[in-house]
């Protein structure tokens, strides 16, 4: 009886996601030690968690567009208007809710004329900061919006600040979003789209501070506020309301940069003819040194200790901007957009140095997790989270090799956390207990919570040590809840992977809480995230 019903729940769980989740193997662990307490405080009604928080990062940088996602309509491997049908329908999955493009650095160089009109007459031209390689402009403004109707994801358009100027910015939103017959607007028509496209995120620049130009952060602000003023976006149905577009500044460099600053102080004293709703953070997770970041696979638990220690000084920099942020703005009008990060290892050995091509393993999954934790329950102020980078690049979702492609941890992951897109968050406190490897000293667990739309309750649970089993007893303010069900995703070792010849050796699984006392308890295994649905 009960396995019939443990099967059952397994299957409702499976299409929850749209796939069927098989059961976690027994594992041989250690007993936890003493439980961890959560407290969900379900009666209190969090800010929405804008599904933007998942939002992905397209560069034109080593395979991230060419081959991993552009083939070309002549290729052999099966592909849409030359866009890859494997990779669109792994990107469906997760409901990517937007793209950021073209860049990056690559942006800063992006001439946006270079991409439009027949393929065959785009000029080849460089690509000068990521391994010095043409390139073909054959991904360009309208194949770029196809790929978004293709996925189902919206536009965000990273600007050129660094070299280009104000008046080219200008006209190609003018091309991109002018319904009124304008000669750019004709020559879209003519380019194949007689409607305006939809552009909802303009990034004004990309780290402006560094390959966007080294410009100081007055002088930024100074460039930033005519290109806020003269990008305008003329589709008639975004001119008021949520529809509009928003304009995201480029704010701190995770290092010494007061970028922030200098933005949100002209953002408070600001005259009618520009304004923005974003600030822009990027901040990677750099395991050792920036000149030896360490390996992507093959690694011990030492490597591991220092990843994740290196990932929680996001907690940090969220700290650190939003304080600056409230000081301008402490109604939180403007929000943050982490619009740049993820975990940057060595390059795969044998690839080009300026491809940033690296392998994905449960601790890039774990890393993932414990971000959008973060960002889910910093929802108040965090409006947007691009993770770089989507296909074959740094922290990537998926991974090609010629017509092969791979899921990484990180996929699952973003799969895993569907249910919380748009959620509203629910807190949570809790005693994350510690692990420790040498000198290290970290929080064993991480949690979040989130009552979806249709008023389903979520939990999404992390056990950092790479050890210990941690017990999570819960309590659910104001529910006496009859179990939780969901998937978990885990693996033998934290450097687990997938390859094409094994695709699934790091998958979610199914996986239960249990009702006892009045508390929900989770036997979490070392090195795992968790996402449930509360019943
Ligand atoms: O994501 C790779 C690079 O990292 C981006 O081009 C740049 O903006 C950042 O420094």
């Amino acid at each position: 009886m009960l396995g019939t019903r443990i099967v059952t729940r397994i299957a409702a769980v499976g299409a929850l996601w749209g796939f069927a989740a098989q059961p976690l193997p027994a594992l041989a662990q250690s007993s936890p030690g003493s439980p961890v307490r959560l407290e969900v405080h379900a009666s209190q009604a969090g800010p929405n968690i804008n599904r933007d928080i998942f939002g992905q990062f397209a560069e034109h940088l080593g395979s991230g567009i060419y081959g991993g996602i552009w083939v070309g309509p002549n290729s052999p491997i099966p592909n849409v208007r030359g866009i890859r049908k494997d990779v669109v329908g792994a990107l469906r999955a997760i409901r990517v809710p937007n793209v950021r493009w073209p860049g990056g650095c690559f942006g800063d160089n992006y001439h946006w004329r270079n991409g439009i009109g027949p393929r065959s007459k785009r000029p080849a031209t460089l690509n000068p900061d990521w391994g010095s390689v043409i390139e073909p402009n054959s991904f360009g403004t309208e194949e770029y919006f196809d790929f978004l109707d293709q996925v189902g994801a919206e536009a965000f358009i990273s600007e050129n600040v660094g070299s280009g100027t104000a008046q080219e910015a200008a006209d190609w939103f003018e091309y991109m979003t002018s319904k009124l017959p304008t000669t750019l607007a004709k020559e879209r028509a003519a380019n194949g789209h007689p409607s305006p496209y939809k552009i909802k995120y303009l990034g004004l620049g990309n780290e402006n501070w560094g390959c966007g130009g080294a410009m100081s952060a007055d002088h930024y602000v100074e460039e930033m506020k005519r290109f806020a003023r003269y990008t305008r976006n003329y589709n008639p149905k975004q001119q008021s309301g949520t529809e509009t577009m928003k304009r995201i500044a480029v704010g701190w460099d995770s290092g010494n940069s007061d970028y922030t600053d200098a933005v949100m102080r002209a953002w408070k004293d600001k005259v009618w003819s520009w304004d923005i709703e974003g600030v822009s953070l990027h901040g990677y997770t750099i395991p050792n040194s920036w000149e030896k970041k360490g390996p992507s696979v093959g690694f011990g638990e030492s490597e591991y200790a220092k990843a994740i220690q290196a990932t929680l000084k996001m907690k940090d920099w969220i700290a650190h901007q939003s304080a600056i942020m409230d000081k301008y703005d402490p109604d939180k009008k403007v929000g943050l957009y982490v619009d740049e990060w993820g975990i940057w290892t060595d390059p795969d050995p044998g690839s080009n140095p300026g491809f940033l091509q690296q392998q994905n393993t449960l601790r890039d999954g774990i890393i993932a997790a414990l971000n959008l934790n973060l960002f889910m329950r910093n929802a108040d102020r965090i409006r947007g989270a691009n993770i770089a980078q989507m296909v074959n690049v740094l922290q990537a979702m998926i991974l090609t090799d010629g017509p092969k492609m791979v899921l990484t941890p990180t996929y699952h992951v973003y799969h895993m956390y569907v249910p919380f897109h748009d959620a509203a968050e629910v807190p949570v406190s809790f005693d994350a207990g510690t692990y420790s490897y040498g000198d290290i000293r970290l929080p064993q667990v991480d949690a979040a919570a989130a009552r979806d739309r249709s008023g389903k309750l979520w939990l999404s649970l992390v056990n950092v040590d790479p050890t210990r089993p941690a017990r999570i007893a819960t309590s659910i303010e104001g529910v006496t809840s009859q179990g939780a069900s969901g998937l978990i995703m885990t693996a033998p070792a934290v450097d687990a992977h997938n390859t094409s010849s094994r695709p699934n050796d790091v998958v979610p699984r199914a996986f239960e809480g249990r009702a006892s006392g009045g508390q929900l308890l989770f036997d979490l295994p070392p090195k795992s995230v968790a996402v449930l649905e509360v019943r």
